[in-house]
């Protein structure tokens, strides 16, 4: 079982992370647990994991055996997960941790793969992976371990239907094979929590609720307290404002065209085969496919990041006029699957400043918090911390400012909603809303289609090619 007594945590900025909390959960318990971006889950997760040591209070383990419990945890970021060059090598890496002999080994690896459904890429670099491929490795490979204890920080956020399926399969199993274990999954859908017998929510770091769900969704005000609900805001007139005031329309593409565009990352194995596609501005774009389809390259291209390997990429002005071959600064800005992969400065307040200052602006503090507030993130606190400090949704909020902030004609975002709040969610939602207003194109990519229909004037799937008109 685990016990936590009056247990905080300060991190070294001084920042509380977890405060007083007392917690107990026993063998063969599955929990849930829910929060806003920064509510302290994934520092009880590492908590727990043994990662971090308590500022105060104590964390107590034990196993009726007497042995001290085999832990796994499935960080919130895949990537902070992966150790070993090849796909195979990972996840036979907590066995051979277990000193397990090669023969016994061979086998269970090869079942794992399987089981995950991902055999095919068992020699694949775990650098060369999509992040819904680079979470089910991670899955693999947290669980082929046996743990007595499993926490599961957000293991759905870049999976797609069939992955999310195959998490829920491969958990039943691992409880029926193993009844005491306990798990814990971090969670940001209600309708995941809905499926735990108990669900815990956090706000700033306190335990506010530990009942069964549909006790803690009944209550409605509690739950828009905790930033549980989703709901797609109106956007005040200033944050209109704030978005509408772009560069010059004329220093900007009219519309966007790929023309017959293919590309492969090795000789021979098209990610993207042939796709043809026009975007205007003001329009918006959803891009959907199951994991590995090449959403996240289809992105790339747009932004000019990759160049295809065959086709092109054509701009054009007001007056349909050619503006050129290749996107230059500023056109077309993406906000990526992992945010933090974009920063690179030591405050939020730089991150923000940094991209209107290489197009010779200067952006004052007022304005800068205003580029925070329209996130959702509180510039008081946020001014002036370290961007790699931040939780995973506080990062996806900061890399939404920053790119807001450099006033695109065109902005892509990759699985924008990942790791977001519902609260966040709706924010999300309604942000869109008022980028199309201000005469923006955007293209989104997303598994979430509810989240496609709600934003998108059409959809692209990359699994039938078709285009799709939302519902
Ligand atoms: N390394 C760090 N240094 C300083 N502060 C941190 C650090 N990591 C997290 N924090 C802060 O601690 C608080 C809790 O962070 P945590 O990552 O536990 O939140 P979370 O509930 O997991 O959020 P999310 O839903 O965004 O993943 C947040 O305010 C965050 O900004
Ligand atoms: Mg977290």
């Amino acid at each position: 079982m685990i016990r936590l007594d009056h247990l905080t945590y300060d991190y070294d900025s001084g920042k509380r992370a977890l405060d007083d909390v007392s917690l107990a959960i026993s063998d063969g318990e599955r929990i849930a647990v829910m929060g806003a971006n920064g509510s302290g889950k994934s520092t009880l997760a590492r908590i727990i994991a043994g990662l971090i040591t308590p500022t105060r209070g104590a964390l107590k383990l034990n196993r009726s055996a007497g042995t001290p419990p085999k832990i796994g945890i499935l960080f919130q970021d895949p990537d902070n997960q992966m150790v070993a060059s090849v796909l195979e090598n990972e996840i036979a890496f907590a066995l051979e941790n277990q000193a397990m002999p090669m023969t016994a080994m061979e086998p269970l690896v090869l079942e794992t793969l399987t089981r995950f459904g991902i055999e095919h890429l068992r020699a694949r670099l775990t650098t060369e992976l999509s992040g819904g491929e680079k979470q089910r490795v991670a899955l693999a490979s947290v669980m082929i371990s046996s743990p007595d204890i499993l926490i599961l920080d957000e293991p759905d956020s870049f999976l797609d239907d069939n992955g999310k399926a195959m998490l829920g399969r491969e958990l039943e199993r691992l409880h029926d094979e193993q009844p005491s274990l306990i798990e814990i999954r971090i969670t940001q859908y209600p309708e995941v929590a809905r499926g735990y017998p108990r669900l815990v929510v956090f706000a700033e770091g306190r335990v506010v609720a530990d009942h069964e769900p549909t006790r803690v969704f009944a209550n409605v005000d509690f739950c828009d307290k905790a930033g549980l609900s989703y709901r797609v805001p109106e956007l005040p007139e200033s944050s209109k404002r704030l978005l509408a005031v772009r560069r010059p329309a004329s220093s900007g593409p009219r519309s966007l065209e790929m023309k017959s565009v293919t590309f492969e990352y090795l000789e021979d194995k098209l990610v993207i085969d042939d796709i043809d596609l026009i975007w205007n501005r003001g329009e918006t774009i959803g891009i959907s496919g199951e994991s590995g389809s090449g959403k996240t390259t289809l992105g790339l291209l747009l932004s000019g990041l990759l160049t295809p390997t065959r086709g092109e990429l054509l701009f054009y002005d007001a007056e349909n006029r050619l503006l050129g071959m290749t996107v230059r600064p500023g056109w077309v800005v993406g906000a990526f699957q992992q945010p933090e992969r974009q920063f690179f400065l030591p405050t939020c307040r730089e991150e923000i400043a940094f991209g209107p200052k290489n197009f010779g602006q200067k952006l004052s503090d007022d304005q800068i918090s205003s580029y925070l507030e329209l996130v959702g993130l509180n510039p008081h606190e946020f001014l002036l911390r370290d961007p790699f400090s931040l939780s995973m949704g506080e990062k996806r909020r900061l890399a939404f400012a920053a790119i807001l902030s450099l006033g695109p004609s065109f902005i892509l975002f990759d699985e924008p909603t990942c790791g977001l709040d519902p609260e966040g969610v709706g924010r999300f939602v309604s942000l869109t809303r008022a980028l199309k207003q201000a005469g923006l194109g955007q293209a989104i990519i997303s598994h979430d289609q509810p989240l496609l229909k709600a934003t998108s004037d059409r959809i692209l799937s990359l699994d039938d090619r078709k285009d799709l008109a939302p519902a």
